[in-house]
């Protein structure tokens, strides 16, 4: 019998560097195999179920057509038809949904609610989006950027905007990859306390966007309203006037700064269109590194780091 403790993906941190390191390597080799047009089914007969309770185009599209080529399959299961949209227990659902397939991925509001989920859950639980974190995007980005210039190491990036979910998900990285991120926020929309204090000395705070970008070899921004925050639309575009990516703000980070966003973008809100569909722009790499990154995530999940490539192995 294997005794090994079931591992969830719930944040980044829930992963060693080393482990991220390899699981990103990882999805360079799967996607050079897909190029290349071969057949890998590691996970033939396998299902992953994935739970949306908020709207996808993305994460939906990257972890089906990546279990459709590691060979399994998926299934999509909404609040509306299921019964988890009529009250029944997380941790019931977690129970039944993980003793008939090999791995879960959810989307939601709560960090808890993945949480409760990954405590009742017989198999890996991967965390696709909470108001909270955005990990599986951050594989993607870590992915992407080091295609593009190599190992992050003491490197600079620039947040600029929302102390989201894909700020602390940065954030976490920072740390996790060993570089360092300047983050801009207009005042009462920083990232949580309890991030700052997890990431503290690899993180910088500025108000001023233009001071936060001097250096840096990565800017990114993500929308100025998340999912469930579209009430505040119109109050959060008069906050953050002035935090637009724009060409001029590029011009202060280093010569060959990339541009980044997780998508969808809003041109004119938070990136400036020259800036979101200019040369520096990899925001379509970072799109389609979704799929290979979270192939790899699935493929270590379900069958496990290969051997020394994980000091929790
Ligand atoms: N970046 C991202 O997660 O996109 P979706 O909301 O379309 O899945
Ligand atoms: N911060 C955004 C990311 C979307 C992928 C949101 O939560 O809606």
């Amino acid at each position: 019998m294997n005794t090994k403790p079931v591992r969830h993906f719930l944040t980044l941190s829930d992963f060693t560097p080393v482990e991220l390191h390899a699981l990103i390597g990882r999805a360079i080799q799967l996607k050079a195999m897909w190029k290349r047009g071969e057949t890998y089914e590691p996970l033939h007969l396998r299902t992953l179920a994935m739970i949306f309770e908020k709207s996808s185009t993305r994460t939906r599209v990257s972890f089906e057509a990546g279990m459709t080529q590691l060979g399994g399959h998926s299934m999509f299961l909404s609040p509306n038809d299921t019964q988890l949209g009529r009250g029944e227990p997380i941790e019931d659902s977690a129970r039944v949904i993980s003793r008939m397939v090999d791995v879960v991925m959810i989307r939601t509001f709560e960090q808890e609610k993945v949480e409760l989920f990954a405590a009742h859950s017989r198999v890996p639980v991967i965390n696709a989006l909470t108001d909270k974190y955005h990990p599986c995007q951050l594989l993607a980005d870590m992915m992407t950027w080091m295609e593009q210039r190599g190992l992050p190491n003491g490197k600079t990036v620039a947040w600029i905007g929302d102390g989201n979910n894909m700020c602390h998900s940065w954030m976490e990285a920072a740390k996790l990859f060993g570089f360092h991120l300047n983050v801009a926020c207009p005042e009462g929309y920083d990232p949580d306390a309890d991030v700052v204090a997890a990431t503290a000395g690899s993180v910088t705070f500025f108000r001023e966007p233009n001071e936060a970008v001097k250096g840096a070899e990565v800017v990114v921004t993500d929308t100025w309203a998340s999912m469930g925050q579209e009430a505040e639309k119109k109050i959060r575009e008069a906050a953050f006037a002035g935090y637009q990516v724009t060409t001029e703000m590029m011009q202060l980070a280093t010569p060959d700064a990339i541009f980044m966003h997780c998508l969808p973008a809003y041109r004119g809100l938070e990136v400036a269109a020259d800036v979101m569909d200019g040369a520096q722009s990899v925001v379509w790499d970072e799109a389609e590194n979704r799929l290979h990154a979270q192939k790899a995530l699935l493929e270590v999940l379900v069958c496990g780091f290969p051997a020394g490539t994980s000091d929790a192995a």
